[in-house]
């Protein structure tokens, strides 16, 4: 049988958020039955009215055509179905060790309702070793289940897929993106590319669970040690009184360089978070990483002392700080550097203005002071004494030159450096 062969009705995403609703709403477009799971009901609520809880490019349209066609609806307990994606939370403890209990209770919920012939994939970013641990949990919870461990076949088939779809462009990525297929035996990874085949266009790589976990966290790893080079420049650069900007750009003309831009940190639920499933897992063998955490988690910290040695040359400063999102043109503020530095400034003595086009309301250690205020762009810019860009959101792009001129700037992103 080839991997085109096996069919699948029904399909269950558990954990409906930023991977798991885009991948539910492409699975419901492609003819088969989506059922949803969270544990929020708010979460549930939402996508039965057809609407997505956070924005995100064209997947409120996609949404709306799967509720109302009938194809998609949500609810808070697993349901009996042929297969289950399991993109539930990997924060990480206060040791920096992966907090695997998402993963854990969620499987535990699907496998009371597994049958014989179900798969079972994984997609959140994990340690290695935790779709193994999936078996494991499920064999604990059904004994009567064979499960693909140790060379034996199993009747139930458990593969490790991870997602590597950028935020803002998710929709299409999902689609178009390579995905490695780590099954935990040869049988997973053709079922689950079966699953893959409905929806993706681009390669489906199959590989061993142990070894799709590992290079899902290699790549962000990857892009963490690389950020970190960009930023140590700009803290040289800094003492130095030169521009890492037009430095990096410079050197990125060598035809074997390529810098990535310095920022005021780095943030998002992966790549501040991922490589430590590696450092935690051989802390002797990864001091590039450690130290690569350690410059971005800095950043913040050198980005408020540039900030506050400006604001020694006013009484009481009006600082307007343009972007709260971890990234440019995203909604997402979740372990934000931009956030971050938002809240320190709010504790000192100014009046804080902060400007995030992205959101509605600002979040509530913002909103609940006397001293902050949210206000749009151009506003921001004509009552500031100091101007501090922490996102590159493409709507803060084309500022009036005169007006920059008279402020104070402190550009974190390097929009602005032409
Ligand atoms: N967001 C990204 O860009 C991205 C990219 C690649 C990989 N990942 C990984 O994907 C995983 C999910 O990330 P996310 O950004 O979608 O998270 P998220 O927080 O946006 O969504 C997770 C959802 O799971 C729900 N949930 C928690 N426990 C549950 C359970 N037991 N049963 C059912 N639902 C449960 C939560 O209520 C939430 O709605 C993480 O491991 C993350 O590292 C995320």
């Amino acid at each position: 049988m080839t991997a085109s062969n096996y069919s699948f009705k029904t399909i269950s995403v558990v954990g409906l958020g930023y991977i798991g609703l885009p991948t539910a709403a492409t699975l419901a477009t492609r003819g088969v039955e989506v059922i949803g799971v969270d544990v929020k009901e708010s979460v549930v609520n939402r996508l039965n009215e057809g609407k997505a809880h956070f924005s995100e490019p064209d997947l409120d349209i996609l949404l709306e055509a799967a509720v109302t066609t009938g194809k998609l609806r949500a609810v808070t307990e697993p349901l009996p179905a042929d297969a289950f994606i399991i993109a539930v939370p990997t924060p990480f403890l206060p040791d920096k060790s992966a907090d695997l209990s998402y993963v854990e209770s969620a499987t535990r919920a699907v496998a009371k309702v597994l049958k014989e012939g179900d798969l079972v994939i994984l997609e959140s970013t994990s340690p290695v070793g935790t779709t193994r641990k999936i078996c494991e949990w499920i064999a604990e919870e059904r004994p009567e289940l064979e499960l693909p461990l140790n060379g034996r076949p199993g009747n139930i088939n458990i593969a490790y897929c991870p997602e590597r779809i950028l935020p803002g462009r998710m929709v299409f990525e999902l689609v178009e993106n390579d995905r490695i297929i780590g099954g935990m035996s040869n049988a997973c990874a053709q079922r689950a590319e079966s699953l893959y085949r409905l929806f993706v266009r681009g390669a489906l790589l199959h590989t061993k669970a142990a070894v799709a976990e590992l290079v899902k966290l290699i790549e962000n790893a990857y892009r963490d040690v690389n950020i970190a080079f960009a930023n140590e420049l700009s803290n040289v650069c800094e003492q130095m009184g030169l521009n890492v900007w037009e430095a990096i750009s410079l050197a990125n003309r060598h035809p074997r360089v390529n810098i990535l831009n310095p920022g005021p940190g780095v943030g998002g639920h992966c790549i501040a978070v991922d490589p430590w499933f590696l450092i935690s897992a051989a802390r002797d063998k990864t001091p590039l990483m450690a130290a690569a955490r350690e410059v971005n988690d800095g950043k913040p910290k050198r980005v408020l002392e540039q900030v506050r040695q400006q604001m020694d040359r006013f009484k009481r400063p009006v600082v307007a700080c343009l972007g709260l999102s971890y990234k440019p043109d995203i909604d997402d503020l979740r372990e934000s550097p931009a956030l971050h530095i938002a809240n320190a400034l709010a504790q000192e003595d100014v009046n804080l203005i902060v400007v995030e086009p992205h959101i509605q309301d600002l979040p509530d250690s913002l909103a609940n002071r006397a001293n902050v205020e949210k206000k749009d762009f151009d506003e921001a810019l004509r009552n500031a004494d100091i101007v501090v860009l922490l996102v590159g959101h493409a709507a803060f792009k084309n500022a009036p030159h005169d007006l920059l001129l008279s402020r104070i700037v402190v550009d974190t992103v390097g929009l602005w450096q032409h």
